[in-house]
């Protein structure tokens, strides 16, 4: 007896989506591709491997991603990174082709697989998708306010309940630096009873701190300084603005001084959306982005400000609640013994011209058995072809929704099914 051969399986963290679950990703990426589109926005495409510099420059040295989740590998002397956001190469794309020469601003927006070797659980793999924006050359704050809002449209057509916006303002550089100060003032004298982590952060990154979960850091952290105290006139003015602008277009959200992300790039606006708290727990963040209005400069280009979001499409497949139709065919063409299939074939092919989606019935099988697989593929219409129907020119017609059955001429096929499809709107 042969032993079977052992199984290959996927890597951890990295999912297959299976044709049941593809209609709803399909979904929620067309969904978004239509909403960009309505905003003006352009589709760009960029590498799934970039340079490893690229990312450490411009995610920060200091950084979960960059410290630890990135799949770096060296290949012909190139030190190269599966890329773990978007964000970082539509900013070389943007300066590599000096975009800004030909547009005073930039709107795109891109959707595509990211790589973080972080610990899988529910909503967090090591392989996902997100869907994103980068805005180059616009200072906002009206960009601002209204990506959040069109987010808050779109995740309300996509039915994901629960949703809550989350805003916050870093400041620019130098409030950064004098938030900073205030922020190692504050948690130096209780450091011996911070987490190990945060005790490094204190060191490296002390705004990081403020993210913290563990609970020996929530009483330092709860009466930590709030960044709003430092943030300078002209910080103040563009976030009171946004405030103002998500005021006007009725945008619920929430000012949260201590909320920081795990990427340093960030600079002024600061937001997250979370969703379906009770699929996905509390701390469960379907979008997070803001203004990064330092990284072009830094990464070699122009001074010109940016704006960016990205959302997570696992996390929105799992916090949505939108219905895909079960319904995978119209029509199936069940051809009843093998000398009625090339009749079949080419019935099929008149019925997709028309535009009618068909399954032909190709494996020799019953018609009990086609009968079954027609409802299994959600067709409405199933035509038969068996001996007297090839010799006649006829094909049988049944429609399964109104429980009918006529017998038709072939040539009268394609027409009957529109007829019958014909008020309802189809995607
Ligand atoms: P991020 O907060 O790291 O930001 O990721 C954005 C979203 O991607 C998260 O809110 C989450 O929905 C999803 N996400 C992140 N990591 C995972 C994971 N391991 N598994 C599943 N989903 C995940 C960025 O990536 C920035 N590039 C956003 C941005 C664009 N900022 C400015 N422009």
């Amino acid at each position: 007896m042969t032993q079977a051969r052992p199984q290959i399986r996927a890597v951890k963290g990295m999912n297959d989506v299976l044709a049941d679950e593809v209609g709803r990703w399909q979904r929620i990426e067309a969904a978004f591709a239509r909403t960009m589109g309505l905003q003006g926005f352009r589709e760009v495409r960029t590498p799934y491997v970039e340079p490893t510099g690229l990312f450490v420059r411009a995610i920060g040295e200091v950084t979960d991603i960059v410290e630890k989740e990135m799949y770096s590998f060296a290949h012909h002397g190139d030190e190269l990174t599966l890329r773990p956001e978007g964000t970082a190469g539509a900013a070389r794309a943007y300066i590599e082709h000096a975009v800004h020469a030909r547009e005073p601003v930039t709107r795109w927006w891109y959707t595509g697989p990211m790589f973080r070797a972080e610990r899988p659980q529910r909503g967090r793999y090591r392989q996902f998708s997100q869907l994103g924006v980068e805005i180059f050359g616009d200072e906002g704050p009206g960009c601002d306010a209204e990506m959040i809002d069109m987010l808050v449209g779109f995740l309300a057509e996509l039915r994901v309940p629960g949703v809550e916006v989350l805003v916050n303002s870093l400041g620019g550089p130098e409030t950064r630096v004098r938030y900073r100060d205030a922020l190692v003032a504050h948690f130096t004298p209780q450091a011996a009873s911070l987490s190990a982590t945060s005790q490094r952060r204190l060191e490296t990154n002390p705004l990081r701190i403020l993210d913290s979960k563990d609970e020996r850091d929530q009483q330092a952290v709860a009466n930590a300084p709030s960044i709003r105290e430092f943030l300078d006139p002209t910080d103040e003015a563009h976030f009171s603005a946004l405030l103002a602008h998500l005021d006007a277009l009725g945008t619920p959200y929430r000012v949260e001084p201590r909320l920081v992300r795990g990427l340093d790039y960030y600079t002024r606006t600061l937001f997250e959306i979370k969703g379906a708290p009770e699929k996905l727990g509390a701390g469960s963040t379907l979008v997070g982005g803001g203004r990064y209005d330092g990284m072009i400069a830094d990464l070699g280009g122009p001074n010109v400000a940016a704006f960016g979001f990205g959302a997570g499409v696992d996390r929105l497949l799992i916090a949505s609640e939108f219905e895909v139709s079960a319904s995978i065919v119209d029509a199936v063409v069940a051809p009843l013994g093998t000398a009625a299939v090339p009749r079949a074939l080419v019935l099929g092919r008149d019925l997709r011209r028309a535009g009618v989606r068909c399954e032909v019935g190709t494996r020799d099988a019953s018609l009990k058995s086609q009968l079954r697989r027609a409802n299994a593929l959600g067709a409405r219409f199933v035509f038969i072809l068996g001996d007297s129907e090839l010799a006649q020119g006829t094909v049988q017609f049944k429609d399964l929704e109104q429980r009918t059955q006529d017998l038709l001429p072939l040539d009268r096929a394609a027409a009957a099914v529109a007829a019958r499809l014909a008020p309802q709107v189809r995607p």
